[in-house]
C-alpha cells in the first residue's frame, strides 16, 4: 500500500481497462500494479502490467502465489538460500503470504521445515494442511533460542527471516556453519520504536558543536551524533 498525504492510496491490485488512451493497452485488457482505491481511477501505465490472458488462474493468485510476495519467496529461498535436500529450514512469519510459500517451496526441494507463527490456529493450518513438519506459536515462548534448540536439535541451515528482533538472535545463534539467512523483512520492528537499532545522540545548540565532535573519539556518543541548531 502506498500513503501520500493528498493522494488517492494504492495498493497491488487486478483492474480492467474500461477507456485507454495508450497504445499498448485497449479495452477490457486485465491489468495488475499499484490501482487506486476506488471503484473506477485514472492509471498510468508505468504502474501496469497487462495479463496474458490464456493463464487461466483466479484473479487473485496474480496478487499472491504469481505477484510480489511470491516473487520474493523465490528469490529468498532458492536465488539466495539455494536449499538442498535434507536440510533443516526455519521460516518466521510462516503463514504470512511470503512465509507460507517459502515453506511450501522448501518442502519441494526435500528440506525439514519449521514455521513460528501467531496462534494455535496458524500453527494447525501450518502442519495440517501447509506441510510444514512442525511448527509453533512464538507467543507462548519466553526464550526463542532455546525454543529452536528444541525445534532443531542438529542446528538450523536456512533461516527465512520475516521479522527481525529477538527471533533473528536467536535463529542466528541455532545456525550451522555454512547456513543463510535470507533477511526479508523485520515485521516484529516496524511499529516497535523501542526495538530500532538507530538510535540518535542529539545535543542541542551551536556551541556544542566542538564537544560533540571531539567526544566522538572519547566514545561519549550513542548512535548517530547529531547536534541540532534549530527548531524544525
Ligand atoms: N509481501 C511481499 O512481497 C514482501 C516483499 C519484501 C519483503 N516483505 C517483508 O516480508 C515480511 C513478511 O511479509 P508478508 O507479506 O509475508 O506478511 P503478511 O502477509 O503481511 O503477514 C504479516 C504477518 O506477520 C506477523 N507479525 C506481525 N507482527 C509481528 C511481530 N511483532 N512479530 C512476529 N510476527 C509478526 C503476523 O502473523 P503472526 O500471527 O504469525 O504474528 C502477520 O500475519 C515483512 O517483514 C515484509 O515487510 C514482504
Amino acid at each position: 500500500m502506498v500513503v501520500c498525504f493528498g493522494q488517492p492510496i494504492q495498493a497491488l491490485g487486478v483492474a480492467k481497462v474500461l477507456v485507454s488512451h495508450h497504445p499498448e493497452f485497449v479495452k477490457d485488457d486485465l491489468v495488475v500494479g499499484f490501482i487506486h482505491w476506488g471503484d473506477y481511477s485514472v492509471q498510468k501505465v508505468e504502474l501496469l502490467r497487462k495479463l496474458d490472458p490464456t493463464i487461466q488462474f483466479p484473479l487473485s493468485y496474480h496478487l499472491g502465489v504469481l505477484g510480489f510476495n511470491g516473487l520474493t519467496a523465490y528469490v529468498g529461498l532458492f536465488e539466495i538460500c539455494k536449499p538442498r535436500k535434507g536440510e533443516r529450514v526455519f521460516v518466521s512469519a510462516a503463514c504470512g503470504s511470503v512465509g507460507n510459500l517459502v515453506g511450501q517451496y522448501a518442502k519441494t526441494s526435500g528440506c525439514y521445515v519449521v514455521g513460528s507463527a501467531g496462534s494455535n490456529y496458524k500453527v494447525t493450518l501450518l502442519k495440517e494442511k501447509l506441510g510444514f513438519d512442525d511448527a509453533f506459536n512464538y507467543k507462548e515462548e519466553t526464550d526463542f533460542k532455546s525454543t529452536l534448540q528444541r525445534y532443531f536439535p542438529d542446528g538450523i541451515d536456512i533461516y527465512l527471516d520475516n521479522v527481525g528482533a529477538e527471533m533473528l538472535e536467536a535463529a542466528v545463534a541455532n545456525m550451522n556453519k555454512l547456513g543463510r539467512v535470507a533477511a526479508c523483512g523485520v515485521i516484529a520492528e516496524y511499529t516497535d520504536g523501542g526495538k530500532r537499532a538507530a538510535p540518535k545522540d542529539i545535543s542541542i545548540g551551536l556551541e556544542t558543536i566542538p564537544s560533540a565532535f571531539t567526544g566522538l573519539f572519547h566514545g561519549h556518543n550513542v548512535g548517530k551524533k547529531i547536534v541540532k541548531i534549530a527548531d524544525e
